[in-house]
């Protein structure tokens, strides 16, 4: 049997870092409210010359350092970003010109939102399943600054810029268990980023129904998990780590909760990094997996959810 797994992984923030204290100075909020409602102390903030290409450059080749294989050797980029630098070519035709490996096929996914590192993660699972590729470089690579309204306190505090990546790889052994991937575009008004192409009224930044998102999270990701370790015939105390998407300390508390684990299980990166969208569960990954906690063999359960709406998950061996 033909499975893919993780070998590498790499991330890349801004230098620029934004405190909560800095926040409120620019709008009317306090550095408590933040915290108490979401958990986020800072965030950092890519620089002008900065865009979703570059930060993925350079968490792509840490990741690639990581799996030990060279840019000559990736066989599919999948780049996950709401924010790209171009609406085409993708992020991932541009990055894939940067690393001079012309052929391969490479492609962005943006219409997923917080769960598009989930959608790139399962798309290249099953290309490797197949035996189609033999790798794949799948990124989350996001510069939420450029789109966030910054005179909007509801949503100009929570959102972080950075990006994560994974390089997924043939193996004879599980690796990635079981994918995961949903929608329901009935939710289509709690979560969204105008394009420039609409008509009417054409406000390119991100707008939130906080709360009645917040609900959505926590039901929709609860039953996500049972699916999960239901497809796998597993238990929650079969987890060792949840790798969340970084959306509000509160919802990733409840989905601890919910898997019985205690917050010294969770890879938390919210606080230092605010939501980054798609590139929260791989920057997340890899802060965990390079400071030691997170241990080959270990059971990863990873999620995403966002705008869409859409969600997904994967139960991983690491
Ligand atoms: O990544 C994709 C998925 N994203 C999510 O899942 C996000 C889910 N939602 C959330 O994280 C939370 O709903 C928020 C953090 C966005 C908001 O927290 P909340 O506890 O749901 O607050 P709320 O929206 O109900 O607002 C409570 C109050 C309001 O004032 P009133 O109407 O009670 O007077 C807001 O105007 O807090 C006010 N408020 C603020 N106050 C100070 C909103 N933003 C701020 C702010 N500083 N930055």
């Amino acid at each position: 049997m033909t499975y893919s797994k993780i070998l590498g992984t790499g991330s890349y923030l801004p230098e620029k870092v934004l405190t909560n204290h800095d926040m409120e100075k620019m709008v009317d909020t306090t550095n408590e409210w933040i915290v108490e409602r979401t958990g986020i102390k800072e965030r950092h903030i890519a620089a002008d010359d900065e865009n979703a290409v570059t930060m993925a450059d350079q968490a792509a080749r840490a990741a690639l350092a990581a799996a030990g294989l060279q840019p000559h050797d990736v066989e599919m980029i999948i780049v996950a970003s709401t924010t790209p630098y171009m609406v085409f070519p993708s992020t991932a035709c541009l990055l894939q010109e940067r690393f001079g490996i012309a052929g391969c096929p490479a492609f962005d996914l943006n219409a997923t939102a917080c769960a598009g590192f989930m959608y790139g993660f399962s798309i290249a699972d099953q290309f490797i399943r197949t035996g189609t590729i033999k790798n794949a470089l799948v990124i989350g690579s996001e510069i939420m600054s450029r789109v966030v309204d910054w005179n909007d306190r509801s949503t100009c505090v929570l959102f972080g810029d950075g990006a994560g990546a994974v390089v997924l790889g043939k193996s004879e052994e599980p690796g990635i268990l079981s994918t995961h991937l949903h929608a329901d575009g009935t939710h289509k008004d709690v979560l969204y980023l105008p394009l420039g192409t609409r008509k009417t009224p054409n406000l390119e930044s991100v707008k939130m129904l906080g709360n009645p998102l917040f609900k959505l999270a926590v039901n929709i990701l609860g039953d996500l998990f049972d699916e999960t370790l239901a497809a796998n015939g597993l238990q929650k105390s079969d987890v060792d780590w949840l790798v969340p998407h970084q959306a509000n300390m509160r919802i990733i508390q409840a989905m601890a909760k919910k898997l019985n684990l205690p917050m010294e299980r969770v890879a938390i990166t919210l606080d230092k990094q605010g939501n980054t969208s798609s590139a929260s569960i791989p920057l997340a990954l890899d802060q965990a997996v390079r400071d030691g906690r997170i241990k080959r063999g270990q059971m990863l359960m990873m999620e995403g959810f966002g705008g869409g709406l859409a969600w997904g998950s994967a139960l991983v061996k690491y």
